[in-house]
């Protein structure tokens, strides 16, 4: 009997753990990022961001331009975030980046954002 309440407490336990852990991730998660660029950025982009591995060939263009450190420390996180949910013509950029804001909530946009900062 006292076994099966030990294993009950822990059972009850599980939730309020990941409530927790819940909570204290504020802000933007470079992970969830991460799975969204792999799945989603990558076939042009690179898992890197470099166009290279992960690029998926084909007509899709090479896009070193998230590796190059230089640059990306010159624009603001503002600036990925547009041209990434409006798309590359919204920002004088080529058209061939697509707009995403259909598809992706502006809080995983801010995830992918915090995930490229990493390259
Ligand atoms: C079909 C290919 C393609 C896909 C898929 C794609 N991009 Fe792009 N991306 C481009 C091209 C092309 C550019 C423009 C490069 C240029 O004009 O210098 C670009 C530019 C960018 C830039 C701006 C870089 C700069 O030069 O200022 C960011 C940030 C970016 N993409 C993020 C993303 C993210 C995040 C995703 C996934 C949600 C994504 N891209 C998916 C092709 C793509």
């Amino acid at each position: 009997m006292k076994f099966s309440n030990a294993l009950c407490a822990a059972a009850l336990m599980l939730p309020s753990l990941a409530g927790a852990t819940g909570e204290s991730a504020a802000g933007a998660d470079p992970d969830n990022g991460q799975v969204i660029y792999d799945r989603m950025c990558a076939g042009c982009h690179g898992y890197k961001g470099d166009g290279g591995e992960g690029h998926r060939g084909g007509f899709s263009p090479h896009v070193p331009t998230l590796a190059d450190k230089a640059y990306m420390a010159s624009v603001p996180d503002d600036y990925l975030f547009l041209i990434i949910k409006k798309g590359g013509a919204y920002m004088g950029k080529m058209a061939s980046m697509p707009a995403w804001e259909k598809r992706l909530s502006d809080e995983e946009i801010r995830d992918i954002v915090a995930h490229i900062r990493r390259f």
